[in-house]
């Protein structure tokens, strides 16, 4: 059967990308940050779209070079319909329509969530094949996202626990800033809390039920503890960074291990993945080994690369619909809200 290639965009927060796979093999992967919210704290959506504009035709362009094909070998063009930000997803929706309608081939909608639990089936030339088993389970940890996955193929998945408030990656984001940590913060979080002591200080957890998550309690709890102790001692925050970034940390992953156990136990399922931005946290990979032995678990940990945003996760998700013939109408619109 003759090769299929794929070009992925994806534009649904502050990250530009763009990715091609021949079938399943990564060609290339390129992703353009934005600078630009540092400054604020946070991702001003205004600007997101603005600067997406700006990046979307040098990052296809690259995205081609570096795959070594031209825009004629390309069979089809898929893109993030949702969840994001509106005026984000927008860009690469428009800019799919155009280069679909102009080369006369099909577009493929994804959706972003699904797109970073199947970055576990990316290949790369030599590098031989680990994808998880089906049926598995995927903590999907993002900035945006907190939930818990029953995975039983390709493109059916099925939500078995979600956050009721923050994410797991706003949770460090806001707690980070708390800590006087640039945005966004939870990578800053994780290198501080790698010299600090985990075991120094404790936070409330809460007390869900079944399979969801809450983290805004956590949150509020961490914004009082540093309040009080600062009130006795005004440089109680600068004295103690490293160990209140440790704990914190510990905390969330505690959070987030103990429904994944759960929800393990409950299936009966030992295939376990990982995906989205959080997980490129150090002490929640680590963990997340330490508990494959303790709970005899096939655990499947990403490759950096693919933990926050990119369009490689998209362009193999475009290439399991592709097989499938499900390709977006030409009246497609983004989803700023978007389900499985
Ligand atoms: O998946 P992603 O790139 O974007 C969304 O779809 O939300 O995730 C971004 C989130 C941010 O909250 C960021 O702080 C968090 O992932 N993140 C981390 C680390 N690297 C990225 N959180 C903790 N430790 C890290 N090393
Ligand atoms: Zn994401």
């Amino acid at each position: 059967m003759k090769a299929t290639h794929i070009l992925g965009i994806e534009s649904s927060c502050d990250d530009t990308s763009a990715a091609v796979v021949r079938d399943r093999i990564l060609l290339s992967n390129v992703i353009a940050g934005q600078e630009v919210h540092r400054q604020y704290g946070g991702v001003v959506p205004e600007l997101a779209s603005r600067a997406h504009q700006q990046h979307i035709v040098p990052v296809v362009d690259r995205a081609l070079k570096e795959a070594g094909i031209g825009r004629r070998d390309l069979d089809a063009v898929a893109f993030t319909r949702g969840p994001g930000l509106l005026g984000s997803l927008l860009v690469g929706t428009s800019f799919a329509k155009g280069f679909s309608a102009a080369l006369g081939i099909p577009m493929i909608e994804v959706n972003h969530l699904q797109a970073h639990i199947l970055a576990h089936f990316i290949l790369k030339e030599g590098i031989a094949e680990r994808a998880p088993a089906f049926p598995f389970i995927c903590l999907l940890v993002s900035g945006g996202h907190t939930q818990l996955v029953l995975v039983k193929d390709h493109l059916q998945m099925e939500i078995m626990g979600q956050t009721i408030d923050d994410a797991a990656g706003e949770a460090f984001d806001k707690c980070a800033k708390l800590l006087g940590l640039p945005y966004p913060g939870g990578p800053h979080l994780d290198r501080l809390a790698s010299g600090g002591d985990p075991h120094r200080f404790s936070f409330s957890r809460p007390r869900i039920r079944g399979l969801d998550y809450s983290f805004s309690g956590l949150k509020t709890s961490f914004l009082y503890f540093l309040r009080d102790r600062t009130k006795e001692d005004p440089s109680f925050i600068d004295d103690n960074r490293a160990d209140l970034a440790a704990s914190l940390q510990k905390t969330i992953i505690d959070i987030l291990l103990n429904k994944l156990r759960k929800a393990s136990h409950q299936t009966g399922i030992r295939e376990i993945a990982l995906a989205g931005g959080v997980s490129a946290n150090s002490g929640l990979r680590e963990t997340m080994r330490a508990q494959a032995e303790k709970e005899r678990w096939n655990v499947h940990i990403p490759d950096l690369t693919y933990t926050t945003d990119n369009a490689a996760m998209i362009a193999i998700n475009g290439y399991y619909r592709y097989r499938e013939g499900r390709f977006a109408p030409d009246d497609i619109a983004p989803l700023a809200r978007m389900y499985f």
